[in-house]
């Protein structure tokens, strides 16, 4: 969305009325559907009420959709709190119960009772209650003339307020998220459950074939879904794992559709969507595309390499690593696709000249020289960004740095005399039941070169203002042999690398064996990262940052003033959401099509045994060669397995289901093709699509691939 000044509204008002009609951009709020976009909506085709989508009142789709872990989304197929969610969005879930004797990432796995179904520690779903505009109960008593400080004190005041209920425990969540940068303030009231357990997973080279050479592109072919359940105690209600606990009985669950699609029908995807930045000025986007992205995708290609390089090589390397590699590669691979879309679309030079027009405006309605204090924030807040993406991507995403780092919450215990026994004690279990996790997943060579190649490039950090980590700024002149010298000499005098030997010191732990820690030299390199972080680069970060929030907040309300009778959608902050459009093709290229579907014949074209994304189970092939297909097969007797609509959606909108104009399902969404990924900055209705995995696909591998027909029968399937 491009801030629009009003001697282009009218200019512009041709171009929007013909899009809204065939995509749209933006993700909105269930509780104003009915005053913003129902007549829309219904106009693109859709056939059911604002209400039966959001409502408190009754049932509504709202009460199937589930935040999965915090960061997907996930839905209720059934009576009997059956979810659905992506593949990816299992992911972790699924590689944590793999070991080589039950390789359920290769192999896929499906419970064929109940009693079977596993349970994950830590995995959450949440469930929306209701949303509330609290924005002037927020605000209530703060004055134009107050600072900043006075402002956020009392609207902290305001919020504690707000979100005291009779219930605080950990199931009940109640929180007021800030919209338009603080222009706008909602509470969400939600409820929790942490007994989640894992039901059925296709194996990989269904679940994410194509793997990372497909992601973020299409055509695609990954059966992206994964099965999981929510239970609950015996009042129905959220509890802790037991194995007591019973399927949960949601108000609603979706209903499925084997109806498919054709071009230009309605859909629309329920779901929570990370972040989105669309009413950035040219300044920040600079940032992101020509300072912290190029850095990030170099050293992240670095990465993927190394670990590529072990895990051809031992299938223990590939389990251990899979999932770390996933998340690497996707971010990777995103930003080179984001860079591109934003070049191509011309943002920054477009935004800049609307800036030029906005100053103008500003001035004589009193925001004064917005743009110009933004632009002078931004440029010094820049050095700072890519400092802290250099701690992130160079440090803390380093899992041995974040895991030596941790033994800092015993450490410090130790140097005073008197210690509160009873925190020391919480601390040393905690870490205690980190180090059996952390082993699992870590070979100490690729450590060792990942090391390398992260050391390697932290001393070439450009800015000289901001020192690196004193710890490695010695290795500045040092070619790569020699960084490995330093990287073996550190590991073999630390109890790192042996995991028996620290789960013995830690078995044997009292606070007066702090020296050990501290002397450690890993531990060193890993403290010296965050204290460098710290000490010069949090703060000034925070500093600025939290100017830029002022003016932004004021820029935001400024958009919102300039465009007045148009509604502008708030950016996403993992909040929940509907987006709408239709099913699409798209030219990626002059002279190029891609069709809005994909079909099983794509899997088998892409067939190559030699090449690990390209796998095809054998009995995939015998249900291809047979047509054996069942009820799953489209009218045009084929069986499609993802298709693409113009629903604008980010990260988090993962495993979010995709809805027909009747709200029923017939997909899950599961990423966003390459051409498009710059739509959390700058969305372009001719490029972005939201790619899905067709339910019928979905089903066709449960019932015939899996056998598990007790799942189909749980489902409430409309032929
Ligand atoms: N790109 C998708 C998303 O952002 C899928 C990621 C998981 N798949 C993968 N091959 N790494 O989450
Ligand atoms: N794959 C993404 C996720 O995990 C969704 C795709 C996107 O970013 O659009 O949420």
């Amino acid at each position: 969305m491009q801030l629009k000044i009003q001697k282009t509204i009218l200019l512009l008002v041709a171009v929007i009325i013909s899009l809204t009609l065939n995509a749209k951009e933006g993700m909105y709020l269930p509780m104003l559907l009915k005053k913003i976009n129902a007549s829309d909506m219904q106009a693109m085709g859709m056939r059911i009420t604002a209400e039966e989508i959001y409502s408190v009142n009754q049932a509504s789709l709202k009460d199937a959709i589930v935040h999965f872990g915090g960061g997907c989304t996930a839905e209720l197929v059934s009576e009997k709190g059956l979810l659905l969610t992506n593949h990816h969005c299992g992911y972790r879930s699924i590689q944590k119960h793999s070991t080589i004797e039950h390789d359920y990432l290769t192999d896929g796995f499906w419970a064929k009772s109940l009693e079977e179904e596993l349970p994950n520690d830590g995995l959450t779903a949440t469930i929306l209650q209701r949303m509330e505009d609290v924005t002037a109960q927020v605000l209530a008593g703060i004055k134009p003339e107050m600072d900043e400080k006075e402002r956020q004190e009392l609207m902290d005041k305001n919020i504690k307020k707000l979100t005291q209920t009779d219930d605080n425990s950990k199931f009940h969540l109640v929180e007021i998220k800030a919209f338009y940068y603080g222009n706008q303030y909602i509470l969400m009231e939600s409820i929790v459950f942490y007994d989640v357990r894992l039901v059925g997973s296709p194996p990989s080279n269904i679940g994410k074939f194509g793997g990372d050479t497909d992601n973020w592109m299409w055509p695609r072919h990954t059966g992206d879904f994964s099965v999981f359940r929510i239970y609950a105690d015996k009042d129905n209600n959220p509890a802790d794992y037991s194995k007591e606990n019973t399927p949960y009985k949601p108000k609603k669950h979706l209903k499925i559709s084997l109806q498919g699609y054709q071009p230009e029908d309605f859909t629309m995807v329920f779901g929570y969507p990370g972040t989105t930045q669309e009413y950035l000025p040219s300044a920040a986007i600079q940032t992101i595309v020509e300072v912290v992205n190029p850095f990030k995708i170099d050293l992240r290609r670095q990465k993927l390499d190394i670990m590529a390089e072990q895990m051809d090589k031992d299938p223990k390397i590939r389990i251990q690593y899979s999932a770390k590699y996933a998340g690497v590669a996707n971010g990777w691979k995103k930003w080179i696709g984001e860079n591109r879309g934003i070049k191509r679309l011309n943002t920054i030079q477009n935004k800049r000249i609307e800036e030029k027009e906005f100053a103008l405006w500003a001035r004589d309605h009193g925001y004064g020289d917005l743009i110009q204090e933004l632009n002078t924030l931004y440029e010094q807040l820049r050095p700072y960004e890519l400092a802290a993406s250099y701690f992130f991507e160079a440090g803390y995403y380093q899992d041995i740095i974040r895991f030596a780092y941790s033994f800092q919450t015993v450490a410090k215990f130790s140097g005073k005399k008197e210690i509160d026994q009873e925190k020391f004690q919480l601390a040393v279990k905690s870490l205690k039941g980190s180090i059996k996790g952390f082993y699992k997943d870590f070979d100490i060579d690729v450590e060792k070169n990942l090391l390398n190649a992260t050391i390697s490039a932290y001393t070439k950090f450009p800015e000289t203002t901001i020192p690196i980590p004193s710890t490695i700024a010695p290795l500045k002149s040092k070619n790569q042999e020699e960084i490995d010298e330093w990287i073996d000499k550190m590991f073999s005098k630390s109890i790192f690398a042996d995991e028996a030997k620290l789960a013995n010191f830690i078995e044997n732990y009292s606070s007066g064996k702090f020296k050990t820690i501290q002397k450690d030299p890993v531990y060193q390199l890993a403290l010296s990262y965050y204290q460098n972080y710290f000490d010069h680069i949090m703060n000034p970060l925070l500093n600025y940052q939290s100017q830029i929030d002022v003016l932004m907040r004021k820029y935001m309300q400024a958009q919102i003033e300039i465009n007045a009778g148009q509604y502008l959608f708030p950016d996403a902050n993992s909040t929940l959401r509907v987006s709408y459009g239709k099913v699409e093709n798209y030219e990626p290229r002059d002279g190029v099509i891609y069709n809005y579907f994909t079909t099983l014949e794509g899997i088998i074209e892409k067939e190559n045994p030699e090449i690990y994304d390209y796998v095809v189970e054998e009995k995939l092939k015998q249900l291809y060669i047979s047509k054996d297909y069942g009820r799953y097969a489209d009218a045009d007797g084929s069986m499609h397995t993802c298709f693409i609509a113009s629903n604008h959606t980010s990260g988090g909108n993962s495993g979010s289901p995709v809805l027909n104009a009747e709200g029923h399902l017939i997909g899950l969404n599961f990423d966003r093709n390459w051409e498009g990924t710059m739509s959390d900055l700058d969305y372009d209705p001719n490029q972005c699509r939201n790619i899905t995995v067709d339910i019928r696909y979905c089903l066709f591998i449960i019932d015939k691939f899996a056998g598990a027909q007790h799942l189909i029968e749980e489902m409430d399937i409309i032929d």
